[in-house]
């Protein structure tokens, strides 16, 4: 008996689907010019896409300045409290589609640090989502990434802290970060567990489907680190795994003539790559 499985949370998770969505409805909407700050997701094939219908990308405050009317997005990462004063100021449409779960750690910082508190967030700090979040603080962020950094904090005598995370920090590392933190000296530290768990569920059922699978199949752009990892994770259970970005990467000979392929994509491949790729394994088993 042939089988094809998808794994349900392949691809998209909520909060970029979501911030998609509203920038296709956008550009629908027809009222130009429309630009996302950043790139929506990273993925060329939804940029190219989104260019062909107009939406441009700006990448910085400076390029911002220099526009005059239109629809700025705010995508999924969320962006500064800076960013999206300066956006209304000038008069134009902003669109937030900030992930709710990123927004949640926003008004957490917001409010938070007008009370006083150290925020601090566990996290990249080159990470377009950390450098938004720091953005809704009134006072500086400390930004914790590595353990060495938490090892070398030296609080302010009497403060307390409120410690955040990047909503894809690895679990393991935030919990042994806060337990670091809990003997650093903080007057009183407030752990607000941010982590989202969709990148866990992906890996977690990506790893029961290889695991059940005689081929399986990553779908996902080469530079894409959450594609990367999914790859490793299915691999290790299943020695027969394809990375591919496209269909065209796709050579169907290698694929087992009978038994199972499990078919899995990384967090910035579009629904329409993978159900392209389903199909026609579909067709061809
Ligand atoms: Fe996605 Fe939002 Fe979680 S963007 S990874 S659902 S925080």
């Amino acid at each position: 008996m042939r089988e094809v499985k998808v794994a349900s949370s392949a691809g998209f998770c909520f909060g970029v689907q979501r911030a998609v969505d509203m920038v296709y409805r956008e550009a629908e909407s027809g009222e130009g010019p429309i630009y996302t700050y950043g790139p929506i997701i990273h993925n060329e094939q939804v940029v190219e896409d989104l260019k062909r219908r107009g939406v441009r990308v700006i990448e910085s405050l400076d390029q911002l300045e220099g526009i005059r009317k239109g629809t700025v997005i705010i995508r999924s990462h969320g962006a500064a409290r800076e960013v999206c004063d300066s956006i209304r100021e000038k008069g134009l449409k902003l669109v937030d589609a900030t992930c709710p779960f990123v927004k949640k750690i926003h008004n957490i910082v917001s409010r938070r640090s007008a009370a006083g508190e150290q925020i601090i967030v566990i996290g990249n700090p080159d990470h377009p989502e950390v450098q938004g979040i720091c953005g809704w603080s009134e006072s500086p962020v400390i930004v914790l990434s590595e353990e060495s950094d938490v090892r070398s904090l030296r609080p302010e005598p009497g403060r307390s802290a409120c410690i955040v995370s990047q909503t894809t920090f690895n679990l393991n590392k935030f919990n042994n970060f806060v337990e670091i933190l809990a003997d650093v000296g903080y007057d009183r530290c407030d752990v607000v567990n941010t982590i989202c768990n969709a990148t866990e569920e992906r890996q977690r059922e990506a790893r029961e489907l290889a695991g059940a699978s005689d081929a399986m199949i990553v779908i996902g752009g080469r530079s894409s680190s959450n594609t990367q990892k999914l790859y490793e994770i299915c691999k290790h259970e299943c020695k027969e795994t394809y990375y591919i970005q496209t269909l065209v990467d796709l050579d169907i000979r290698r694929l087992p003539s009978s038994g199972c392929v499990g078919i899995t994509a990384g967090a910035s491949t579009p629904k329409n790559i993978i159900e392209e790729v389903s199909k026609h394994v579909r067709k061809e088993f």
